[in-house]
């Protein structure tokens, strides 16, 4: 049975942990009322928002839409190999969660992307990536409501349009699938194993890890994020707030003559820099101004202290935006999706 409500706080619904309330709201918890609602006039007047842990949205007023909560669970084995297995995760289940269920099952291919908040919907819409592992290289397909034609349908890794942090959800196609199930193909044996990315191999080298399993790869991505990365329960964030920008050549042989300490790694066209290095440059690491700031061990995140509004937020992030550009003439894109 559908429930509808109307000004629902969505404080308890954002990981920045800010107010801002929505004018309708309903929780989704099956694909048969996600259909039943795509039925209703408010649904098709109301212009759904589709809400999973609110873990990459940043409310800067009022939700003056229908905001679709997705919990829909499950897990299902939809295929499998001698060497390979397709798992069909709800869409409202925690990534996390999922992550461990595939551990737990001896499943390759997710172990680096362990911690990431959120649900698995959404996994799909900024294509999460962390430690040299993004969810399109484990991504079999998606089952989607489209709304457009008002259908079920299944798009394969190819139609998304994955790249860094993006794909159709977030570019072209936005606010037009609402995702209820993901399909990840995994290893079920000789796993893919990807150690070289950041501190992994020196975090298992401590633990004199030699022979790391996917569990080992796990922990060590747990632990590596956990020193880096504030808790949302105990400090609101939404992780990066920007994306790394990439420059092309001319910009980065520029910038890297006059700072030849800064971080690059090569992109596909051009240069990918560090925000966080070029935000830290500007002075912003550990800055507070009332209730919010910029992280203190990570200047890419800005938090909420207790009480800052979605407004203070973007007005710091702005700041910050407009300083890196005077500074070194490199404009930053929000990964956070704004609203
Ligand atoms: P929400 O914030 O609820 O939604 C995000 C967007 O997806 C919205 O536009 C929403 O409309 C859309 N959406 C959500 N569900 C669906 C659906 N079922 N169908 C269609 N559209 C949908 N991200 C990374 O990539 N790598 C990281 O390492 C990482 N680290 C993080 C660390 C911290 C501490 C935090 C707080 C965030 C981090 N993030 C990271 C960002 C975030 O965890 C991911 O973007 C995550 O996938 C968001 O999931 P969510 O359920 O919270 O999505
Ligand atoms: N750095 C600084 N100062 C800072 C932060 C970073 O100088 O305050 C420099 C350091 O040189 C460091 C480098 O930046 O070596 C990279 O930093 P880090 O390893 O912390 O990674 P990141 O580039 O800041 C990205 C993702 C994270 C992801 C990690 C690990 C983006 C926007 N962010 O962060 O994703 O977890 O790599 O793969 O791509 C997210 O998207 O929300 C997120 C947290």
């Amino acid at each position: 049975m559908l429930e509808i409500k109307q000004h629902i706080s969505l404080k308890p619904f954002n990981t920045f942990g800010v107010e801002a309330k929505a004018k309708w709201w309903v929780e989704v918890t099956s694909e048969e009322q996600l259909l039943e609602l795509a039925q209703s006039e408010l649904f098709q007047k109301e212009s759904p928002f589709i809400l999973g842990a609110g873990s990459n949205v940043l409310f800067t007023q009022d939700v003056e839409r229908l905001v679709v909560h997705n919990a829909i669970k499950g897990i299902r084995v939809v295929e499998s190999s001698s060497d390979w297995v397709r798992v069909g995760f709800g869409a409202g289940e925690v990534w996390h969660d999922a992550v461990m269920h595939c551990i737990d099952h001896h499943w390759g291919g997710v172990e680096n992307l362990a911690l990431i908040p959120g649900t698995v919907g959404a996994a799909p819409v900024q294509n999460i990536g962390a430690y040299g592992v993004e969810l399109k290289d484990v991504l079999h397909s998606i089952r989607a409501l489209d709304r457009v034609s008002g259908r079920m349908v299944t798009l394969h890794s190819s139609d998304c349009a994955f790249g860094y942090r993006t794909s159709i959800f977030k570019a072209e196609a936005k606010d037009r699938y609402i995702i209820t199930e993901v399909v990840l193909q995994l290893t079920t044996h000789s796993h893919g194993l990807h150690t070289d990315y950041g501190a992994i191999r020196d975090e298992l080298n401590k633990k004199g890890v030699l022979s790391p399993t996917i569990r080992d790869i796990a922990t060590a991505v747990i632990a590596i994020r956990s020193s880096k990365l504030p808790d949302p329960s105990v400090l609101g964030n939404a992780g990066s707030f920007f994306k790394n920008p990439t420059v092309d050549r001319e910009v980065f042989e520029r910038l890297n003559t006059a700072y030849p300490n800064m971080p690059s790694y090569p992109a596909q066209k051009g240069v990918k820099l560090s925000a966080g290095w070029l935000i830290e440059q500007c002075g912003w690491k550990g800055y507070r101004e009332g209730n919010c700031g910029c992280y203190e061990k990570q200047a890419l995140v800005l938090v909420n202290f207790g009480g800052a509004s979605g407004r203070q937020i973007l007005d710091l992030a702005q700041r910050i935006r407009e300083s890196v550009l005077h500074r070194f003439q490199v404009d930053l894109e929000a990964e956070v999706n704004i609203l």
